[in-house]
């Protein structure tokens, strides 16, 4: 797949690898924040949720019922609502921080096109969401800075047509503002996150299994330092506000009223035309143009058994099961949704079928991915295995996602390419060291807890490690075979585990099956004897 903004994903996406490879020093691989996002999002979004139910409790909905009853929570009662008022602040600027990197994290994967779509434009509508509460939020404390935050907001919506009488009318002197008006801010205040759940909820509609709740350490971590931002910089408000008075310096809270300076400053015209084009840039971004999709998996009835292996592992929810439609003696069939299927081949990785001991000359499994057929994965191992001549053989079956494995070619390791790491069934690795076509194998992927298809990586370790069907046959020694979790510029890694392995496959000799590693030569049975 190759990138339609290569310009600018490229050196983002050489941004976030390098953050990425600076926090796995930090945070242990499922930890990584960076591989967290959507999950801290939510995070955040439940901690938003309750601290504002508490401050709800305390809050005076009116013209000069709020601002004191903020400053009531904020130094009389600090320990318990004035705590809760700074864990809500921070927790809306780690929302709309981790969202921003999150949306930027997949436009430079790459992974918004094809049938992302989906997630991508659902995206954006929750983004703004949190924007408007966040802006409302502010709005409630009736300080000076929700003084200008209500006069630069009304007088940029007043340059839509919409509105019979100007808006910004109600902030110019004090008599015109009414309590009615904090009843409706209120209820935005609550109804915008209820409808942004809702959108986030469809937002996660197409994926299985989404990460939604962080790693409870990095949860634990999240905690601890909302807590540590809420003692040594609590969240306090700025001078009530005076409708007579016009609002001087405030101090803005970057991460949602970073962009006032502009409203207040430049032409509404322009403001809005270029609000618009952005949006409608990010919007379309999908289809400018559409990404060239792979062709979705196909299921072939002759070889289904109705076991669901593919349904539980496919990342996307693209496969269903229905009754069987032919008279073969299973309950049901698997099913692909073309709009769904992004062509991983994860689904074949998991189907019992897809093994290459299989005598047909047409190897054909119950279901494939026909841009990387499961036969041509084993023709390309046939020929490197018969290419490779010197001293310990290994063969890489290599992720084309992180494509760092052509590299490592030479006459003692050949590479196997594949749509991903997780379109590999554990066959392979017991066809490649049982038949000795090599003496071991490297399954390389992109990084850890990364895997461009979500799940590829997972699911290839836990196949590997036998906690998953299908499993690595126990006849095959785990020494023989190796994961490198390299991704894009993991190069060096992946060459430097190339190496390593060569020398302990060297000190294990030759592959032997069990029933001959129990007997020397020419011992009672063994196979010489
Ligand atoms: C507003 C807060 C947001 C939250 C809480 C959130 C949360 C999530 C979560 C939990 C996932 C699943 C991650 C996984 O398990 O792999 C996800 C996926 C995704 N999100 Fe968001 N998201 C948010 C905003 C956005 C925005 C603004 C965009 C872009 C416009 C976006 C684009 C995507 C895409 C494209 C995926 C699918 C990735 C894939 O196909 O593997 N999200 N989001
Ligand atoms: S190719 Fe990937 S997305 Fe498509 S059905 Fe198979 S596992 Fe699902
Ligand atoms: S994994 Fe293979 S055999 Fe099992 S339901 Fe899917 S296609 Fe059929």
């Amino acid at each position: 797949m190759s990138d339609r903004f290569p310009a600018v994903t490229a050196p983002l996406r050489a941004i976030f690898d390098e953050a990425e490879r600076a926090l796995s020093k930090v945070f242990p691989p499922q930890w990584n924040p960076l591989l967290n996002l959507g999950a801290l999002g939510f995070f955040f979004y439940w901690i938003i949720v309750a601290s504002g139910v508490y401050l709800f409790i305390f809050f005076g909905t009116g013209v000069n019922k709020a601002f004191d009853s903020v400053e009531y929570m904020t130094r009389d009662q600090w320990y318990a609502a004035g705590l809760m008022r700074s864990f809500h602040r921070y927790a809306s600027d780690g929302l709309v921080f981790v969202a921003l990197i999150h949306f930027m994290r997949e436009f430079s994967l790459d992974r918004y096109r094809g049938v992302r779509w989906f997630s991508w434009l659902t995206g954006v509508p929750a983004l703004m969401l949190v924007y408007v509460a966040g802006v409302s939020g502010y709005w409630l404390v009736w300080d000076k800075l929700a003084q200008y935050v209500a006069i630069v907001t009304t007088e940029w919506l007043d340059h839509l047509p919409f509105f019979g009488q100007p808006v910004a009318r109600n902030f110019l002197s004090p008599d015109l503002l009414e309590d009615r008006f904090f009843t409706l801010m209120i209820f935005v205040h609550i109804a915008i996150p209820l409808i942004a759940l809702i959108v986030l909820w469809l937002h996660l509609q197409r994926i299985s299994r989404p990460r939604i709740n962080p790693p409870r350490g990095l949860a634990i971590g999240g905690g601890l330092a909302l807590i540590a931002l809420a003692i040594v910089d609590p969240a306090v408000s700025q001078g009530r506000a005076d409708l007579a008075e016009v609002p001087g310096a405030v101090g803005l809270d970057w991460f949602y009223l970073g962009g006032y300076p502009l409203l207040e400053n430049l032409p509404g015209r322009a403001t809005w035309s270029s609000a618009l084009a952005m949006l409608l840039v990010v919007a379309t971004a999908p289809w400018l143009p559409p990404l060239r999709r792979p062709a979705a998996a196909k299921v072939d009835l002759a070889n289904c058994n109705g076991c669901t292996r593919c349904v539980s592992d496919c990342p996307y929810n693209a496969i269903t099961m229905r009754p069987r439609s032919d008279d073969r003696p299973f309950e049901g069939e698997a099913v692909v949704d073309p709009a769904y299927c992004v062509g991983c081949g994860i689904c074949a990785g998991a189907c019992p079928t897809s093994t290459p001991f299989r005598r047909m000359s047409d190897l054909v499994p119950g279901i494939d991915a026909p841009d990387r057929a499961i036969a041509s994965i084993r023709v390309d191992a046939d020929r490197e295995a018969a290419r490779l001549s010197e001293g310990t053989r290994i063969m890489i079956f290599g992720c084309m996602n992180a494509g760092v494995a052509e590299a490592c070619r030479s006459d003692s390791v050949g590479i196997v390419p594949l749509a991903c790491s997780g379109q590999l069934p554990p066959a392979f690795v017991d066809y490649v060291i049982s038949r000795r076509l090599a003496d071991g194998v490297i399954i390389a992927g992109c990084a850890e807890n990364s895997c461009l298809n979500r799940r590829g990586g997972a699911w290839t370790t836990d196949r590997v490690e036998r906690r998953r069907d299908p499993r690595l046959r126990k006849r095959i020694p785990s020494e023989r075979v190796s994961l490198v979790w390299a991704g894009r510029r993991g190069a060096a890694k992946l060459k430097a585990e190339v190496e390593d392995f060569a020398k302990r496959l060297e000190s294990l000799g030759p592959y032997r099956p069990a029933w001959d590693r129990k007997t020397a030569p020419g011992e009672p049975g063994h196979a010489d004897a």
